[in-house]
């Protein structure tokens, strides 16, 4: 039996091979942002002469990649990535993926648009029937928090804004904007309420994937990495 970590582990060294095999050499990467991500970015560090630079969905995730002597490019600089590479929390059956637990969930969709191929690894138990288990995040402009917190409210969620683990202080996104969680949701129609939520004003960004679904999935389970395309 696998821990999650080793099933974390595993999936990263699937993307690295499927990179590898489906990349030609010379192209520009994206790179997600997460634990899994960040075995990504392990895994793919000893290789990084493949790549003529990296996009990053985060300021940590460029950290990460920059120590590892990546050339990290600015989004607004490429027109398209053949490939993006990153992790999700919660992924229904239809392949809707919820994401954000890391706080990147805005930049993680402009990545993700900029690929042709996205890529998405985790391990097994992010597999649910039904997304909302795991709390949505909405990054929201900080003067529209209370607005955007009725609204989402209405939707039948419990609004949690979001913290820094163990403090009191408030979590800041890479935006400067702030995050509300919203936890028992059952999302039965995600390509509806991810459309919805965008139309609060105030809100940057959700973290539903659902309009942009990822064209493979690497999935770390008890028998090994599942491909699902
Ligand atoms: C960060 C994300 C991550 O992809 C998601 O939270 C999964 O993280 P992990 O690989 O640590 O389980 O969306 O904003």
């Amino acid at each position: 039996m696998y821990t999650q970590d080793q099933l974390k582990a595993m999936v990263a060294e699937a993307a690295k091979d499927e990179v590898l095999k489906h990349m030609a050499p010379g192209g520009i990467l994206g790179v997600g942002t997460g634990s899994t991500a960040n075995l990504f970015i392990d895994a793919i560090a000893p290789h990084k002469s493949h790549f003529a630079g990296v996009v990053s969905s985060s300021q940590a995730s460029t950290e990460r990649l920059k120590k590892h002597g990546f050339n990290v490019l600015d989004s607004n600089s490429v027109e398209s990535l053949p490939m993006y590479v990153d992790g999700a929390d919660e992924i229904d059956p239809q392949g809707h993926m919820l994401k954000g637990g890391g706080g990147a969930l805005t930049r993680e969709k402009i990545v993700a648009h900029l690929a042709k191929t996205f890529v998405c690894i985790c391990d097994g138990s992010k597999q649910v029937a039904v997304m909302g288990q795991f709390p949505l995040p909405v990054e929201v402009i900080p003067m529209a928090t209370a607005q955007v917190t009725r609204e989402l409210e209405k939707l039948g969620g419990t609004v949690t804004l979001r913290k820094i683990k163990g403090t009191d202080q408030v979590f800041v996104t890479d935006n400067q904007a702030w995050i509300l969680d919203v936890a028992g949701l059952k999302i039965t129609n995600p390509v509806e309420l991810e459309s919805n939520i965008n139309q609060i004003p105030g809100v940057v960004c959700n973290g539903l994937f659902a309009r942009r679904k990822a064209n493979v999935l690497l999935i770390g389970e008890a028998n090994g990495v599942r491909r699902q395309t």
